[in-house]
């Protein structure tokens, strides 16, 4: 049998700023991302000859393994699944696609599911990567543009999963602008056992607004965009925000126990990954990381992990 693979890299917003609620159900962003070496690997097994399938989907099925594989969806609703059915309607559209032979899905995941860190986001990506690589052997290739506009119709983070490296986010974050940043950055990511869901931390943002609780609209990046360029961890440290760390303090008491545990443990700042729960801790080096690490999955409540980044976007594996 024939495969092709595909990785993609977990991000963490070392900005979030989170405006009003829009008529489209979505929030206006201001952030900033930056892909991490934690990945998930998707792989199309491209089934025998005999398989042509000429409508619908070209999907035989999706099988998950790796970490929180119970909980990834293996049907349709998989936006890797979705993703490989959205290009090959594109090339059934222009490019005249009349029979493709079926793919089935394998996904290997590394990046926890609903931790705030783009897991499905990057699967779909990654998806769309290994796609294009099997659709463009008999047509011809698209633009990244192409591949970009269908990135964003999949999700809000899936266009910056395809891309990677450190990007401000705009619109609902998929309206992207390359930043300069020097050097590497290492991480300590800790783990929950249950995840939280985008769109109910979304709207507890919304409740608490309402609710008259002080929290404002962070647009501003202009001094941690200065403090990438710097290189200097302590420097970007200082400039860590999340607008969706309060809804999801709110929702997950816990949170706040790991993030004091991990600043006694000497990381140099704390934040929540995106919608969270994840919380990252910046350190000053892997070394420094490790540390960190050791002293807070010591009681074993926890589970966690070192990265760095900024890494690449979805690529293909040879
Ligand atoms: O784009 P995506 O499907 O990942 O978004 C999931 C949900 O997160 C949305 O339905 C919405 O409730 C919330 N969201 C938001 N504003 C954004 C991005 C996501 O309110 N900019």
């Amino acid at each position: 049998m024939r495969t092709i693979s595909a990785r993609a890299h977990a991000k963490v917003n070392l900005h979030l700023g989170v405006g009003d609620l829009r008529e489209d159900g979505y929030h206006d962003l201001t952030t900033v991302f930056q892909s991490l070496s934690l990945s998930d690997t998707v792989t199309l097994e491209i089934g025998p000859d005999r398989d042509l399938v000429v409508e619908g989907s070209i999907v035989s099925g999706l099988s998950a393994t790796g970490l929180d594989a119970a909980s990834v969806p293996t049907d349709d609703s998989n936006l890797a699944w979705r993703a490989v059915d959205k290009l090959v309607e594109y090339y059934r559209t222009h490019h005249g696609l009349a029979e493709s032979r079926s793919v089935h899905i394998q996904i290997h995941k590394g990046i926890p599911t609903a931790g705030g860190m783009a897991g499905g986001s990057a699967d779909a990506a990654a998806a769309l990567v290994a796609a294009h690589a099997f659709l463009s052997e008999t047509h011809p290739a698209v633009p990244m543009s192409v591949l970009v506009d269908i990135a964003a119709e999949l999700g809000s983070d899936v266009p910056f999963t395809l891309r990677g490296g450190t990007m401000l986010g705009r619109g609902r974050g998929e309206l992207l602008t390359p930043l300069l940043s020097r050097g590497t950055y290492h991480w300590v990511l800790v783990f929950f056992r249950e995840g939280l869901s985008t769109p109910r931390v979304f709207a507890e943002l919304d409740t608490l607004r309402e609710q008259g609780t002080s929290l404002g609209w962070s647009m501003e990046t202009d001094d941690l965009a200065k403090a990438l360029l710097s290189g200097e961890a302590r420097q970007v440290a200082a400039h860590l925000h999340n607008d969706l760390e309060a809804p999801v303090r709110q929702l997950r008491r816990d949170v706040d126990r790991m993030r004091e545990a991990g600043l006694e443990a000497g990381a140099l700042r704390a934040v929540v990954s995106g919608s969270g729960p994840t919380v990252a801790f910046l350190c000053e080096s892997e070394l420094h990381a490790r540390d960190v690490l050791d002293d807070l999955l010591a009681d074993g409540a926890y589970s966690g992990t070192v990265a760095h980044g900024p890494a690449k976007g979805a690529h293909l594996l040879t």
